[in-house]
């Protein structure tokens, strides 16, 4: 596993930092704090996972037990993000989990691990526009032909909001904080609005057995590419609800849980990373994982899960214990909020873009700076374009098993990578040091690897598809153009 001599990776690191002085390839601007980070990360991670997904589950698969998938879903993201915490406090550059690769396991897994956070990002943004194209038809009554989830050829409210937003996010990091920073306050509010309020209308009843009994798929058994891959593999009979149903829940809706590792992404323009990156990444999981709970059990307390909505249940909810009132301005503060998870990915994700090419992976030209407004304008063109095509037209439970599988298979090299860096450069400096290693580390790989497999055949497929699409573009240019590898010739 130890592709990588140091020295190599010394050079690789250091040789960027110089190219950074280069007119036109500069740093990036240093002026993010620990509650900057924080803010950033509520602001990518709760969104439709919350908005969207906890009814659809409840109803199909957990009942009021989705809670408990939520918890389950959390569990395994606090675990990735210790590991997380150790890496990104002690490798500080721009390109989260793909730069830790990189200095461990070597060049063709951090290829692979940037090629499945690009999955992650554009597809994750994608979900969220056509979510919130569907919560803003709802509110306004737009017709569904150009914005409801099913019944639109062209989904054009998605289209539209990625545009829109992709020009906030060329503007710079600056604007776009502080743009974040206000959606994420009405965010907070509403989940908090929705725990406090909704409190009073819980019955118990509603809650009780809180883990309805196991039964089979409505319609008959699902076999074949649209099971499990555990069932697949088992040839178990497929069954909703129960603890199967928990464990089906939870690996979709990690989904809501994606997104918190971008955080991660931005150590190089944090002030003090050593400190601040391990807040971030603690902090934002937690305040989410607290919220979440709160939301779910609230919701699933007010109406019977058989009667939650599967396209806007929180504001729904309240629709149906008659504070339509209180529906309505959840709606517009979901709205709101979900825009705030849009542009926060939007702008997360060209950095990826930008380590790539950093280390020769893509063109020079994608490392371009913008002079004026400090950011990676060309990878963020292209970003916001391929997004907008992508949310317009690719349905939006296919484009979220996608993004769940991405995340949970970055997590895993990342808990590897902590294991393979505490041997290969054990006097490394390491600010945050994960609690327990090899075994949280190992745990951690276990705990994705087996939510993964609650996730379906042909998501699995289609992954696998997106990683080989990968290695053909690697070793198209990648391969013959890395520094690393350039260097390595030109020493030996
Ligand atoms: N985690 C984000 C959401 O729930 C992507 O929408």
């Amino acid at each position: 596993m130890d592709l990588l001599r140091k020295k190599d990776v010394d050079d690789v690191i250091h040789q960027n930092d110089d190219t950074g002085e280069e007119s036109g390839h500069g740093r990036l601007k240093q002026n993010l704090s620990a509650l900057d980070l924080i803010g950033f990360g509520i602001g990518i991670v709760i969104g439709t996972g919350i908005f969207t997904l906890t009814g659809l589950q409840a109803h199909d698969n957990a009942g009021p037990a989705v809670t408990i998938s939520f918890l389950i879903a959390g569990a395994v993201a606090l675990l990735a993000a210790l590991c997380y915490a150790e890496l990104a406090s002690a490798v500080p550059t721009a390109g989260s989990s793909y730069t830790y690769s990189y200095t461990t396991i070597g060049e063709i897994f951090a290829w692979i691990i940037a090629w499945d956070l690009i999955l992650e990002f554009a597809l994750g943004s994608a979900v969220v526009a056509r979510g919130w194209s569907g919560y803003l038809a709802g509110v306004f009554g737009l017709p569904d032909r150009w914005f409801a989830e099913e019944g639109s050829v062209v989904n054009l409210g998605a289209m539209g909001i990625v545009l829109m937003l992709g020009v906030v996010a060329m503007i710079g990091i600056r604007e776009s904080a502080w743009v974040t920073n206000g959606l994420v306050v009405v965010k907070v509010a509403v989940c908090l609005f929705v725990i406090a309020v909704g409190a009073f209308y819980v019955k118990t009843g509603n809650l009780v057995p809180f883990i309805p009994e196991s039964k089979p798929p409505a319609g008959g058994s699902e076999s074949g590419l649209h099971s499990p891959l555990w069932q697949w593999v088992t040839g178990i009979e497929p069954a909703t609800f129960g603890i199967t149903g928990i464990f089906v829940a939870a690996a979709v809706v990690f989904f809501a849980y994606s997104g918190f590792e971008a955080v991660a992404n931005l150590g190089e323009e944090t002030r003090k990373p050593a400190r601040d990156m391990p807040l971030g990444l603690l902090g934002t999981l937690g305040v989410c994982t607290a919220l979440y709970v709160g939301v779910c059990l609230v919701i699933t307390g007010m109406v019977h899960y058989s009667d939650l909505s599967k396209g806007d249940a929180v504001a729904d909810v309240f629709d149906q214990v008659g504070l339509e009132w209180a529906g309505i301005l959840i709606g517009i503060a979901a709205v709101a909020g979900l825009t705030s998870v849009i542009l926060v990915d939007l702008v997360a994700m060209p950095r990826i873009g930008l380590a790539l090419a950093r280390d020769g992976l893509l063109p020079d030209a994608f490392r371009r700076i913008h002079p004026t407004w400090g950011t990676p304008v060309l990878m963020t063109g292209i970003t916001v374009v391929a997004v907008a095509l992508l949310a317009g037209f690719i349905p939006i439970s296919v484009l979220a098993e996608m993004v769940s599988i991405g995340t949970l298979f970055a997590f895993v090299v990342v808990a590897v990578a902590v294991i393979v860096l505490r041997r290969t450069q054990p006097e490394m400096k390491r600010p945050f040091r994960t609690p327990w290693v090899p075994i949280l580390p190992l745990v951690t790989v276990f705990s994705c690897v087996g939510l993964m497999a609650s996730l379906k055949v042909d998501t699995w497929l289609r992954f696998l598809v997106w990683l080989v699409l990968g290695f053909v573009v690697y070793f198209a240019y990648g391969y013959r153009h890395s520094r690393l590898n350039t260097h390595t010739k030109a020493s030996a």
